[in-house]
């Protein structure tokens, strides 16, 4: 068995027996495809280095600056600009970043941020709970999802302090071309708005397309950036609930820190044990095997949705996450119901991400094939019943 058979290995019934509430959400004889959660099993690098932090005992307080080093190593190497650990904030996961860019950056009553629709349903509700005022950047699917600059611009005033931007973009799968990135950059720069950047996707992207930071581009727009990364997405592992943010901005990180210190502890030791492997070349198979698996698996999808009637769809640059609209008749959250009891499989409403995602589901496709064909026959077999 070649090691990246692992991509292939779970079964429907191995799913429902591995513990995770992906496959509890649904009675077991739904196939779950709504949360960004892959079906693969863990790597035993990441296994070996929980066990052996826990064999050593390493569960006291302990430092985090190692950990912030090897991170702050990544970015310099990856993401291509320069960081130091004091660059960075260990947070559980990529989602408190939102709402920490937030607070360090809107204090002021009726402050404004840009958010994309759709978006990922977690920065919305980050400008909830900080009753902070979302400007919503519309991205439109019969436009291919364009980033279209000049309507950006409309919408800043004198109280926007932030932009999110989600790169690789959750639920469209765009990709931010350097273009697309230097447009928010001149924007962000030129009206001096902060600027969030959600990375956590940055692994997954397709037919050889390199992700780009938006803090790389040049020195003005990395001191307005706070970027956040993670490793749910590419290792299976958000039980971990281990993310990192970075600002090379002393000003921001130090006020980033004081938000985040009532709320916030960092994660915990077995997280900081697993993260250098992740970090390091040690999962280079894992994550070139991954984007092998993941092509075949696209490939697949592809096939399958172009020969069923009524569906189009936006090509995947980047992430796994497939955004599909269906014309029958029936708004995202009828055919979602309609697809968990009458077909068996449960993605998640077009809705979720905002209006625009009306008449979308989003499917989670980072899984094997057997799951995967057995997924989409029942897909094909509910919607043929629609048709009649
Ligand atoms: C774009 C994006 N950001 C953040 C998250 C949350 O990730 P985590 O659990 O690592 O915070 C997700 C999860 O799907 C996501 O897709």
């Amino acid at each position: 068995m070649s090691k990246i058979d692992i991509f292939n290995e779970r079964t429907i019934e191995g799913c429902l027996a591995a513990p995770g509430s992906k496959w509890r959400r649904h009675p077991p004889d739904v196939i779950p495809m709504f949360v960004a959660d892959p079906d693969f099993p863990v790597a035993d690098e990441i296994k070996d280095a929980l066990i052996k932090s826990v064999r050593e005992e390493d569960l006291f307080y302990n430092t985090d600056v190692e950990i912030r080093e090897a991170m702050a190593d990544k970015i310099t190497a990856t993401n291509k600009f320069n960081a130091t650990y004091e660059d960075i904030l260990i947070t559980q996961g990529v989602s408190p970043g939102m709402w920490l860019a937030i607070r360090h950056a809107c204090k002021e009553d009726g402050d404004e941020v840009v958010v994309t629709n759709p978006m990922y349903g977690p920065f919305s509700s980050a400008v909830r709970a900080t009753k902070t005022k979302a400007l919503i950047w519309n991205l439109d699917f019969e436009d291919g999802y364009r980033f279209d600059i000049d309507a950006l611009k409309e919408l800043i005033t004198p109280k926007t302090k932030l932009i999110f931007v989600c790169n690789p973009h959750n639920p469209t799968g765009r990709m931010m071309t350097k273009e697309d990135l230097k447009g928010i950059a001149d924007v962000a720069v030129d009206k001096n708005i902060e600027v969030f950047c959600d990375e956590l996707h940055e692994d997954i992207t397709f037919d050889g397309r390199k992700h780009i930071s938006i803090a790389s581009l040049n020195p003005e727009i990395e001191a307005l950036t706070m970027t956040s990364w993670g490793f749910s997405k590419t290792f299976g592992v958000a039980g971990l609930q281990v993310g990192y943010m970075c600002s090379t901005n002393k000003e921001t990180m130090d006020d980033v820190r004081v938000q985040s210190r009532s709320a916030q502890r960092g994660t915990s030791t077995l997280s900081k044990a697993a993260a250098p492997v992740m970090l390091s070349s040690a999962l280079d198979w894992w994550r070139e095997g991954l984007l092998v698996h993941m092509h075949k698996i696209r490939d697949i999808v592809y096939k399958r949705f172009d020969e069923i009637e009524g569906v189009s769809y936006p090509k995947l640059e980047g992430t796994y996450l497939h955004f599909p609209k269906f014309d029958y008749g029936m708004t995202s959250n009828e055919l979602l119901e309609y697809l968990v009891k009458e077909g068996k499989i449960g993605p998640s409403s077009g809705t979720g991400f905002g209006t625009n995602g009306e008449g979308h589901l989003r499917f989670c496709i980072a899984t094997s094939e057997v799951i995967l064909n057995e997924a989409l026959d029942r897909l094909e077999r509910a919607l043929n019943k629609l048709k009649r």
